[in-house]
This record gives C-alpha cells, sequence and structure tokens, in this order.
C-alpha cells in the first residue's frame, strides 16, 4: 500500500493534465455574415466568414457579433443596444430564422457553421442593418396612441382589471419587425398591407377600453390591402422571440370587422 500511493497521485496528476489539455484546445466555430456596404456600391453582397474560438466567447449570437467587431473586423455594423431583448435592436436572420441576436444561444456542442442575414426582404442601409422607415411609417399611421373624446381626468385614466388583463399578449411586443419580415404576405405586399406587427398594434389599441376610436380604428382597415392580405399562414406566430401570437391579433380583428 505504501509503494501503491504515489503510483495513484501520479495517475491521477496525469488525468488532470489530459484534462486541462483538453479543455484547453479551442472549440472553434465559424460565423458567415451578410456584408454590403453603400461605401462600395460596386461590390456585390457577399457572405464574410469569421472563425472564433467559442472558450473565449460570450453564449449568444450578439456576443460573438461583438467580438468580432471589437477584435477582429470594426467595419461589421449592426444595431444593438439592451442585449436583453427588450429594445428590438438585434433582430436578424440567425441560422434561417428571424429572431433577436442578443437571446438567440450558440450552439456550441454542433459543430455546424452560423449563417446570419440581415431581417429578410427589406432594403439593407449595411450588412445587419435593415432600412425600417416604412415599417415605422406603417406605425405611425395606426395612431398608436390613446385617443379618446372624454374630458380627460387629473390623474390616471381607471381601467378594471379583467380590461387591463385584454392588454396581455399584445402589449409586450416591441416591434422588433420579425414577424413582419418573416409573413409572406408582407414580402409581397409591403407598401399597402400593414404586416402582423403594426396590425397587432392596431388590435391592443381597438380593445383598449380607455381608447374611443375602435370604430375609426377599423375603417382604417376597411379595404382590401391593410388587413385582409393576411392569409392566416402563422409565420409570424412561429417566429415571434417574445412568444406572441399576431396572427391570433389579426383573426380577431377580422372577426370583429365581421361581426361588432
Ligand atoms: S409581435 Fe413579436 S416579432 Fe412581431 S414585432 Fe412584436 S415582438 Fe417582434
Ligand atoms: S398569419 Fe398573417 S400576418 Fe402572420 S405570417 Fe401569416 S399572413 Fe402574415
Ligand atoms: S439588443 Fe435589444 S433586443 Fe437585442
Amino acid at each position: 500500500m505504501l509503494f501503491r500511493l504515489p503510483l495513484v497521485r501520479n495517475l491521477s496528476t496525469q488525468v488532470n493534465a489530459a484534462a486541462q489539455k483538453v479543455s484547453k484546445t479551442p472549440s472553434m466555430k465559424t460565423f458567415k455574415i451578410y456584408r454590403w456596404s453603400p461605401d462600395h456600391p460596386e461590390e456585390k453582397p457577399h457572405m464574410q466568414s469569421y472563425t472564433l474560438d467559442m472558450d473565449e466567447t460570450g453564449p449568444m449570437m450578439l456576443d460573438a457579433l461583438l467580438k468580432i467587431k471589437n477584435e477582429v473586423d470594426s467595419t461589421l455594423t449592426f444595431r444593438r443596444s439592451c442585449r436583453e431583448g427588450i429594445c428590438g435592436s438585434c433582430a436578424m436572420n440567425i441560422d434561417g430564422r428571424n429572431t433577436l441576436a442578443c437571446i438567440s444561444k450558440i450552439s456550441k456542442a454542433d459543430g455546424k457553421d452560423v449563417k446570419i442575414y440581415p431581417l429578410p426582404h427589406m432594403y439593407v442601409v449595411k450588412d445587419l442593418v435593415p432600412d425600417l422607415t416604412h415599417f415605422y411609417k406603417q406605425y405611425k399611421s395606426i395612431k398608436p396612441y390613446l385617443l379618446t373624446s372624454k374630458p380627460l381626468p387629473e390623474k390616471e385614466i381607471l381601467q378594471s382589471v379583467e380590461d387591463r388583463k385584454k392588454l396581455d399578449g399584445l402589449y409586450e411586443c416591441i416591434l422588433c419587425a420579425c414577424c413582419s419580415t418573416s409573413c409572406p404576405s408582407y414580402w409581397w405586399n409591403q407598401q399597402e398591407y400593414l404586416g402582423p406587427a403594426v396590425l397587432m398594434q392596431a388590435y391592443r389599441w381597438m380593445i383598449d377600453s380607455r381608447d374611443d376610436a375602435t370604430e375609426s380604428r377599423k375603417q382604417m382597415l376597411q379595404n382590401p390591402m391593410s388587413l385582409y392580405r393576411c392569409h392566416t399562414i402563422m409565420n409570424c406566430a412561429k417566429t415571434c422571440p417574445k412568444g406572441l401570437n399576431p396572427g391570433k391579433a389579426i383573426a380577431a380583428i377580422k372577426r370583429s370587422m365581421a361581426f361588432e
């Protein structure tokens, strides 16, 4: 026994050294990212590859993008702000799905490259930055604020607990545009069809008990394009990174237009 102890210790030292060696082996992952710059209009859009050591990269897709921008290529352009799924800035298409980079985990073990594009079917300002001017114009068009003809109280306009509950699943929308840019109807009719994000917000104000403008809000949608281009394909609900269901809200608007 006296002789065997050092042997065991030796063996365990060797095992630890081997384990350390294994954990120090870099686990590399390649990110293929869409690049286009208005400063070089003669260059076509292309994919650029960046390979990172996952042992030195944070867990989320946004961490990888920030690492590339800070340490590898400062020309890479993308939007981000809150880095916790609140502001909607980092919406982009990652591995075929519209989502928020800051709350998308990198799969370290799958051995696959990651492909990142800007939100689809939008004009591109640069790299991963889509032009959302028209999207915001459409949002403005639905008057996303309280409209009431009643005299305003000194403090707040009260609302029952039940009426407040009707806004759940709607008010949480962060206007990231993931849903609208995943909607085939929006892809093809974006100039006239309002798209799931904006329509869900239209519904949010229609059913707010403090708002008096339900009829005029409905009137605004009473045409063949603004609302009725939705064919209930439900890509919107599938992709929403906040787990909301714009398709259901659109169906509720259609029902209320038909029966109320
Ligand atoms: S409904 Fe979801 S996907 Fe659409 S804009 Fe709102 S948060 Fe984004
Ligand atoms: S349900 Fe309507 S809004 Fe949603 S993806 Fe389908 S067509 Fe677009
Ligand atoms: S950085 Fe704000 S939602 Fe991703």
